[in-house]
Formats: structure tokens, C-alpha cells, sequence
């Protein structure tokens, strides 16, 4: 594996495990420990999720049986919008610990920039400093969001959690980001599959020269940006195939190939839309 040096020195690998829509009962659990039965270490999942418990099981699992140290993971959880507030943001801090049955996380997110993000900030810088929290961050933050949030703090957001794949590609923002010091990292990277990703042309070509699939060229892509990059498959030979992605490269004429698939275009929905945030705003979780 290979890792992303984060601002306050924390090591990220640059590969990680999502298990977002992974809802039938047990799937979460049994995911997790085929994911790192197959290498992975980076494991992402959220409050909203509803697994954080299966989650957990599945890494008190893995430790217990010889599969992994607790040091050699990297676990990530996110406060949900509706935690976003001077009263819950701590609650949930802790009940997202206690649900993995973890004493420390090693990255939390601020899952969407809605509601009091700068309450729910102070409560997670007051966790990163007694160690519960080793790193923080924010997710689906545009660029002046972060910046306000950043400049207005005593800590920098660490990681930025955004939609990155070849039809959202987010140049300008990831640069943005890499030159402020925030380590990108990208959900969806196939788009969940929408615009016909799997069966792409111009994707195809390229995978078939090195004899991959579009899944890893796409992987490949995304981490050859330096971007941190989550996948999500239930399926075990899929997810071997996900980490089997840092032995090649990608030529600067590929690179160049795949950009110019970029729509600038969220496959799923505008964070800036007045409707997703007031549906965003009645999404409550049933702890
Ligand atoms: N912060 C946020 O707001 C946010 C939003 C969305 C996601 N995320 C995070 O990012 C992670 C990844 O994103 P995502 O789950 O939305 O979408 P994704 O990884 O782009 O796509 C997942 C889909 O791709 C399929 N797939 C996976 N590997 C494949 C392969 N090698 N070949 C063919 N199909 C493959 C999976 O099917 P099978 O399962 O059937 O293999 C699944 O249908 C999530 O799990 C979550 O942790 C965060």
C-alpha cells in the first residue's frame, strides 16, 4: 500500500474500503473483513450509513483473529447534518466511537457543509486534542466553504471527502486543495457505475493496453492525481481487483485522454441546490 502524508503528519493510504448502500443484515461486517483480508486498510463508513456497528464488528473481528493490528488500520466515520449543531456535534463524536467500539478514530468527517459546521468544528478540534480523534476533515466542501471554515479556526481541515471521477473530475477544486495543504479524497470514483462508466470507449482502450479493467484504470487515474481514493464492492475478486492498481502507469497522454471525459458535472446531485439542502436538512438517523 501506498500512504498520503497528512498535514498534522498522520499516514493515510492512498486506497481505501467504502461501505456506503452496504445495508443487508451482515453484509457490513463480512465486507470489512474480506476487505482487509484482501489488503485494504482504509476503511470508510458514516453515521448516516446505519453500519457503524457492523463496521465495528467487523474490525474487532479482524484484530482478534491475527488479520490486523488496530495501529494498521485507518478508520473514517462522519457526522451527519442533523448532529451538526453546538448540542449534538459531541454527542455524536462519541456515539460514532462507541458504535465501532473504538477508543480513537483516525480520520471524522463533517459528512456535508450544512447546518452550525463551525459548532460541530470546535467540538471535533476539542476530540483531535485529546487524541480521539487523530485527523479531521470535512466532506462535499466547496472551495470558499473550506476556506471560510479554515481561516476562522485554530485547525485546517485535513482531508476534503468529494465526488472525483472521470465525469467529475474536480481539477481546479483538487488543485486548489493540494496547494492549501487539505489531502483530497474521492467518492464514487466509477460513478457508481451511472453514464455507462463500465462500458466506456475510451476507458475500455486504455485498460485493454494494460490488460485491466476500467474499475482499475479508473483507480489508477484518480490515485496517479495523488487523490486517496474509496471503493466500494461487496464482492471479494472485486476487491482484490480495486487494490490491484499501483503497479503500472499511466502515460501523460493517457492522463490527458481521460480528462477530456470530465462533464464538470456531479452524476448525483449539486451540493449548492436550495432543494438538496432542505432535503438534506429532514434526513434525521435512527440510532
Ligand atoms: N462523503 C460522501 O458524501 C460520500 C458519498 C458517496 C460515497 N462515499 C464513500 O465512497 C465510497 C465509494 O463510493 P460509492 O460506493 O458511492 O460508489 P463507487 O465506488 O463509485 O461504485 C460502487 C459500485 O461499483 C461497483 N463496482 C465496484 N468495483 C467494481 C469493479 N471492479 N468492476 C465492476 N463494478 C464494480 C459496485 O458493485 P458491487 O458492490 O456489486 O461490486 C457498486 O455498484 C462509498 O462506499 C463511501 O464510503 C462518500
Amino acid at each position: 500500500m501506498e500512504y498520503k502524508v497528512l498535514e498534522n503528519g498522520s499516514k493515510m493510504p492512498l486506497l481505501g474500503f467504502g461501505v456506503f448502500q452496504v445495508k443487508e443484515k451482515g453484509a457490513a461486517k463480512k465486507g470489512v473483513i474480506n476487505a482487509i483480508k484482501a489488503g485494504y486498510r482504509l476503511i470508510d463508513t458514516a453515521a448516516s450509513y446505519g453500519n457503524e456497528e457492523e463496521v465495528g464488528e467487523g474490525i474487532e473481528l479482524a484484530i482478534s483473529s491475527g488479520l490486523v493490528k488496530r495501529e494498521e488500520l485507518f478508520i473514517t466515520s462522519k457526522m451527519w447534518v442533523s448532529d451538526v449543531s453546538r448540542e449534538h456535534a459531541e454527542k455524536a463524536i462519541q456515539g460514532s466511537l462507541k458504535r465501532l467500539k473504538l477508543d480513537y478514530l483516525d480520520l471524522y468527517l463533517i459528512h456535508q457543509p450544512y447546518n452550525d459546521v463551525f459548532a460541530a468544528w470546535r467540538a471535533m478540534e476539542k476530540a483531535y486534542q485529546v487524541g480521539q480523534l487523530k485527523a479531521i476533515g470535512v466532506s462535499n466542501f466547496s472551495i470558499d466553504q473550506l476556506t471560510n471554515l479554515a481561516e476562522f479556526n485554530k485547525i485546517k481541515p485535513m482531508v476534503n471527502q468529494i465526488e472525483v471521477n472521470p465525469f467529475e473530475q474536480q481539477n481546479l477544486a483538487a488543485k486548489y486543495f493540494d496547494d492549501y495543504g487539505v489531502q483530497v479524497e474521492a467518492w464514487a470514483p466509477f460513478a457508481e457505475g451511472r453514464n455507462n462508466l463500465f462500458s466506456n470507449k475510451t476507458l475500455q482502450k486504455i485498460a485493454d493496453k494494460y490488460d485491466k479493467s476500467i474499475a482499475q484504470i479508473v483507480l489508477r487515474w484518480i490515485s496517479q492525481r495523488g487523490i486517496v481514493v474509496l471503493s466500494k464492492t461487496t464482492k471479494p475478486d472485486r476487491m482484490e481487483q480495486n487494490l490491484n492498481v499501483l503497479n503500472f502507469f499511466l502515460s501523460e497522454d493517457e492522463m490527458n485522454t481521460i480528462t477530456s471525459l470530465d462533464m464538470q458535472t456531479s452524476q448525483f446531485f449539486d451540493h449548492k441546490d436550495p432543494e438538496v439542502i432542505k432535503w438534506m436538512a429532514t434526513r434525521r438517523i435512527d440510532y
